[in-house]
Order: structure tokens, then sequence, then C-alpha cells
């Protein structure tokens, strides 16, 4: 179930919140956003601008509208992420949607948290991460997050049981115990019987249950996925909709 579907056709991920006087997470105060025990993520006012002058740019961007080519021509600046707030509670999928280029996968990074944003505030259970040193953040990132990423091929030289439990290495759980969880998450998810095979075996749906896989492995309190499309899409229409209702039930 979708519960929320943002669309932007804006030349950056843009979608603003209603009441600009105080920060809030998608329309709920931030103080309310870090005590409630539902909402797992949480953005007020993110902003991404990548360049060397991005204190002038957001300036100009916020006095005065500046869009991303005109952004790009003054400040050698491009604004990948524009005043983005939203809350997502436990349970929920958010499907964020957009043209190419709009700033979508940019977004997804600043909840893994790969990147950090330029301005405004993210919350992952409740915490803040702008506030977390780089060893807090690689903990919430290994203890609670998954991300299935646009581009991120499989390893070629690991078996589809090890790529599925790669992640759980990042845990220190025993090669038992990885290799136990990953044998149960394939036979849930697939490819069930090719546990020895390696990823140049497979074709593309294969592969993409295999990261799904992956990423289910760890049981993670946040999935993310950043897709071109639905991360189904690859799969015959039969087994499309079997993995669906598996991976809404995970
Ligand atoms: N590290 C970076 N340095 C400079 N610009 C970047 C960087 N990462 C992303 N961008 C720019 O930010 C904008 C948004 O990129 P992003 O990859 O988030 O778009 P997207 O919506 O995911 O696109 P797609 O649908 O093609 O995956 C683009 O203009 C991109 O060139
Ligand atoms: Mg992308």
């Amino acid at each position: 179930m979708y519960t929320s579907l943002l669309t932007s056709r804006a030349p950056s991920v843009s979608f603003r919140c209603t009441k600009s006087s105080k920060r809030r997470h998608g329309g709920i105060p931030m103080r309310e956003a870090s005590a409630h025990r539902d909402i797992v993520v949480a953005c007020a006012g993110v902003w991404k601008i990548f360049g060397q002058r991005v204190s002038e740019a957001i300036e100009a961007a916020k006095r005065h509208g500046v869009d991303k080519d005109e952004m790009l021509a003054r400040f050698h600046c491009v604004i990948a992420v524009r005043d983005v707030s939203f809350a997502i509670r436990r349970g929920e999928i958010l499907c964020i949607m957009g043209l190419s280029d709009c700033g979508k996968s940019t977004l997804v990074r600043h909840i893994n948290p790969l990147i950090a944003p330029t301005e405004g505030e993210i919350l992952i259970n409740g915490e803040d991460i702008g506030a977390c040193d780089t060893k807090r953040l690689r903990h919430i990132s290994a203890a609670e997050i998954a991300m299935v990423f646009q581009n991120f091929a499989l390893l070629p030289h690991s078996t589809v049981r090890d790529n599925v439990a790669f992640g759980l290495e990042l845990r220190n759980l025993s090669k038992m115990a990885r290799w136990d969880r990953a044998q149960r998450i394939i036979e849930q998810m697939g490819p069930k019987g090719w546990e020895d095979r390696f990823p140049s075996e497979l074709w593309g749906g294969m592969c993409q249950r295999v990261r799904i896989a992956r990423a289910m492995a760890v049981d993670p309190s946040i999935l993310l996925v950043d897709e071109v499309d639905e991360p189904f899409s690859v799969l015959d229409p039969l087994i499309r909709r079997d993995l669906q209702s598996q991976f809404l039930e995970m």
C-alpha cells in the first residue's frame, strides 16, 4: 500500500510544508516528531546544494526563488533538494516520484545517511542525525537501515548466499548465523535453489531478487529502495505479485 505519492515536475525535489513559521516534519512539529515513537523518518526543511558557493546559492534560492539553471549559471552550484519536509510512520511506504535529475537519489542518501544536508534536520527513529558523530552515524546506518541502490551491482565473486548475507557481516554475526539467516530470506524472497550460483549465472529478475533479499536479510527498521522503476517491475507478473505481498508482510 502506497500511503503517500509525491510527484515533482520542478527542477529539484521540492515538497514544501504548509506551515513555514516553525520547523515541521511533514506537518508534525519537530519536538513532537522526535518524541513520536511511530515516526521512523522525519525531515524538516532539507536542502542539498552541491558546489563551492553554497551559502550564497541557498540565500538566492530562498530569497529570489533562483531555479536550477540559474543557480548553475550564477553560482556554479547544483541544487538537488529544495526545502523538503515529510514524516514516515512505522509500517508506512513513501514513494518519491519525479523526473530524472530532480533529486530523488540525493534525498534518499540523506536518510541512509550517506550525505549531510546543506540545511535542514533529519530524524531517524527520533534521533537528530545532524547531532551524531561519525561512529554513531555508522551504527545507525548498520543497525536500522538497509538500502537497495539504484546501480549497485551484486558482488561478482560471491555466491548468491554470500551476497544475501553480505550486510550481516557488518553486524558481527558468525558465518553460520549469517548463512542461516540468508537461507531463510532466500526461501521467502528467492531465488531458491540458486544459493551456490554466482551473479553472472543469474538473469535480470533473479539479480533483483538477490538485491532485495540482501537488504531484507538485515531485518532493517527502515528499508530504502532507490530504483528507476518500481523494485519488482523487472519480474514477471505472477512472481511480482507474490513477492510484493511477501515484501509487504515482512
Ligand atoms: N555529488 C554530486 N555532486 C554534484 N552534483 C550532484 C551530485 N550528486 C547529484 N548531483 C546532482 O544533483 C541532481 C539530482 O541528482 P539525483 O541523482 O539525486 O537525481 P535523481 O532524481 O535520482 O535522478 P534519476 O531519476 O536519474 O535517478 C542532479 O542534477 C545531479 O547531477
Ligand atoms: Mg536516482
